[in-house]
């Protein structure tokens, strides 16, 4: 079969030709229809992520056809569209992931090639409102932001969202998420014409985060947000003590700029603000996220669909982040 390789530490992706993956006990083969990219992608690429191993197939999203099923894994199976869960092991306590959880694609072959072989419990039925692009879109997205925003910021309808760098990929299925339920939110970007696209979208309003004193634009805004979901950490963390409201969530689930400095610990004490982690999610809120999106047929947004070819181009524009939703990739293009 054809794959999408990661040939190398900060080598760009090459096509080519690679053994058909074992379908073992419990597993199906999924011809993949679709897949889309993610920062992790881009992180390993650049040699910055643990337990590297290279060549590697990557690629954590994907959609596709069963092609076919392992021993003791049901027929009705073959032939189903489906999307595929990449959170794999999460272990037992919904609090946390265990020590045998893992990621697909990487170290296990990822949706970057024609076939991939998963454990049946991995596989969904794909929303039926959705093309094969578009349900290649939510999985690692759609989870993370799910768990961020409903297990551990525990958002509900009524409340005020502020979400950072909004032409993320996650930042942008947590928008379509929160506007669905009811949440009034804001954001911020880089770039003032995605502000206006979020808007579109359901947005309140939102603000550059390059501008000298963004917070404080933001606070003349909005009297405090109930939650703030973030994936930039970096030097801008501290304003969300401000921009909080006490008693308010702060939740974060990326460090794309880095640590995070100079915390005031009176404010967030005084406060009583809610400083959480969060990393992708358990199988049930893989279930409910799709759920929410069959309920409310949410249509994740796509910046563009392109061959596996042309899959460095991709990963420099989300380098560039001059991207505006998911970069979805097929063989077909
Ligand atoms: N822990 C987990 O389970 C998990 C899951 C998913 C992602 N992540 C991590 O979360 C981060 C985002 O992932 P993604 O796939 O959503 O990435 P992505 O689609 O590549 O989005 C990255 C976005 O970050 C924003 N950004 C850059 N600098 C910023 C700043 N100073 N302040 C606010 N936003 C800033 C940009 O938004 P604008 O274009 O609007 O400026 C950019 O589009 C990555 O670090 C990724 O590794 C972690």
């Amino acid at each position: 079969m054809l794959a999408l390789v990661c040939p190398d530490k900060e080598q760009p992706f090459v096509v080519q030709e690679v053994p058909l993956p074992q379908v073992e006990k419990n597993e199906v083969l999924v011809q993949v229809k679709a897949a889309a990219i993610n920062h992790r992608d881009y992180w390993i690429q650049k040699g910055q992520y643990a337990n590297l191993r290279y060549p590697a197939i990557l690629g954590s999203d994907g959609s596709g056809i069963v092609a076919a099923v392992g021993e003791a894994v049901n027929e009705h199976w073959l032939g189903k569209e489906v999307i595929i869960n990449p959170a794999m092991n999460w272990g037992n306590n919904p609090a946390f992931n265990g020590p045998d959880f893992t990621i697909l694609g990487l170290p296990r072959q990822g949706c970057f090639a024609e076939y991939v072989s998963v454990p049946v419990t991995q596989v969904h039925a794909k929303p039926t409102h959705l093309s094969f692009e578009q349900a290649a879109a939510i999985p690692l997205s759609g989870l993370t932001g799910y768990r961020a925003l409903f297990t551990r910021a525990q958002l509900k309808p009524g409340d005020t969202l502020l979400l950072t760098g909004i032409g993320g990929g996650t930042a942008l299925l947590m928008l379509q998420m929160a506007v669905a339920i009811g949440v009034q939110v804001y954001v911020t970007s880089g770039n003032d014409a995605k502000i206006d696209k979020a808007v579109q979208l359901g947005a309140a309003g939102g603000v550059n985060y390059t501008m000298n004193g963004w917070h404080k634009l933001l606070q003349a805004m909005v009297n405090g947000f109930d939650v703030i979901a973030d994936s930039a950490a970096g030097d801008g963390f501290k304003n969300f003590v401000d921009l909080a409201k006490p008693g308010g969530r702060i939740v974060f689930f990326g460090g794309t700029q880095g640590p995070i400095t100079t915390l005031n610990p009176q404010k967030i004490f005084w406060k009583q603000l809610n400083i959480l982690g969060s990393t992708m999610g358990t199988p049930e809120e893989f279930s409910a996220m799709v759920a929410l999106f069959q309920q409310y047929r949410i249509q994740p947004v796509i910046d563009e669909i392109l061959s596996f070819e042309n899959a460095e181009h991709a990963i420099r524009k989300m380098d560039d982040a001059t991207q505006f939703g998911k970069l979805v990739l097929t063989l077909n293009k």
